[in-house]
């Protein structure tokens, strides 16, 4: 990590040996459950993308079991109802009264696995969850428990027979990863992980509980921003709504700039990422880093663009050649 601090306070050494973890699990994806646990002390939700295999599900798997909390995985198809997600009201005839059976989505870490395998009103529901930290079954509402912490995977869009989040959605994930092939010596090593069993659970104890992951959060949430370094965040997304008033030629290829959630979600990213690397206060180089991750889904390329192959990574990464680093 760049900025580490040479002697990292005790949260500091309890994250390095939460990611010192996963890294044993999930081989030669370091930049992944690095993003995974800056999410996790940032609290917001993750979109994780990539083709099928690069460990997407074991990763979620593996941070999951690290953690002391509820864990429910959800395998999205698009059979999927919402009540499958929240839960359905049972009649007891015995009393005449209607009992509430809570769904998988009730827990504090929940897999929403290729999510973009079920249909909309069930995105939906997820979604709605998401934002509102409560969900309703018949006439009961039901608040979920904190934390609640969701983590989508899905494969790229190409595929047949899947249902694309809609753009406005997708502002509700704090993040949204790309997960790329390993290197060679990774995959070779992925080979030895546990034999013959490699999703094989391997019995350690988890390393944090609920009370660990809230105090972590408050801790990350009291992180110092330096006010050049929030309007260095702000003028980062600022840019991608008004290119022409940062010297940027990029109109024509954006369709719909990123929203002043985005400014929120960086400074939170950014605020958990010093903390990941030990420091008690943001660094500009801390802003820089998750750019691409909290924006990506949050710039809409234009037609132009996508004719001309320019992705939403390609445009922030032209935002940030731009905006003055302070
Ligand atoms: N970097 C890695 N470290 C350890 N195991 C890996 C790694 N990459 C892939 N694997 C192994 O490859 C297999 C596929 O992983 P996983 O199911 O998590 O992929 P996925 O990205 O969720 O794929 P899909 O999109 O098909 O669901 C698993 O057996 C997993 O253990
Ligand atoms: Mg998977």
């Amino acid at each position: 990590m760049p900025d580490l601090d040479p002697t990292p306070g005790p949260s500091g050494l309890l994250i390095a040996r939460l990611i010192g973890r996963l890294e044993r699990d999930v081989v030669g994806q370091r930049p992944l459950l690095e993003r995974l646990v800056v999410a996790l002390l940032a609290g917001g939700h993750v979109l994780i993308e990539g083709v099928p295999g690069l460990a997407k599900t074991r990763s979620v798997r593996a941070i999951a079991r690290a953690l002391n909390l509820p864990f429910r995985r959800i395998q999205f198809t698009p059979d999927l109802l919402p009540a499958d997600l929240t839960g359905t009201q049972v009649y007891r005839p015995a009393t005449g009264t209607f009992d509430v059976r809570t769904g998988p989505i009730v827990a504090s870490v929940v897999l929403a696995d290729e999510i973009n395998r079920a249909p909309a009103k069930v995105q939906s529901a997820l979604l709605e969850a998401m934002q509102e930290g409560q969900v309703t079954v018949g006439d009961r509402t039901i608040v979920l428990p904190d934390p609640f912490w969701v983590l989508a995977t899905q494969n790229p869009i190409e595929h047949e027979g899947t249902y694309p989040l809609p753009e406005a959605q997708l502002d509700r994930f704090l993040m949204k990863l790309h997960v790329d092939y390993p290197g060679r010596s990774a995959e070779l090593a992925m080979l030895d992980l546990d034999g013959l069993a490699r999703d094989a659970e391997p019995d350690r104890p988890p390393l944090l509980g609920p009370d660990d992951v809230r105090a972590l959060r408050a801790e990350a949430a009291s992180i110092r921003v330096a006010s050049a370094i929030k309007e260095y965040a702000v003028d980062l997304v600022r840019a991608t709504r008004d290119p022409a008033g940062y010297g940027l030629d990029l109109a024509p290829l954006i369709e719909l700039g990123a929203s002043p959630r985005a400014s929120l979600a960086l400074v939170a990213s950014a605020r958990a990422h010093a903390l990941l690397s030990g420091r008690d206060y943001v660094t500009p180089h801390d802003v820089k880093t998750l750019a691409r991750d909290v924006l990506r889904h949050r710039v809409l390329a234009s037609f132009e663009a996508d004719a001309e192959g320019v992705t939403p990574d390609d445009l922030i990464g032209r935002v940030l050649d731009q905006i003055r680093v302070p």
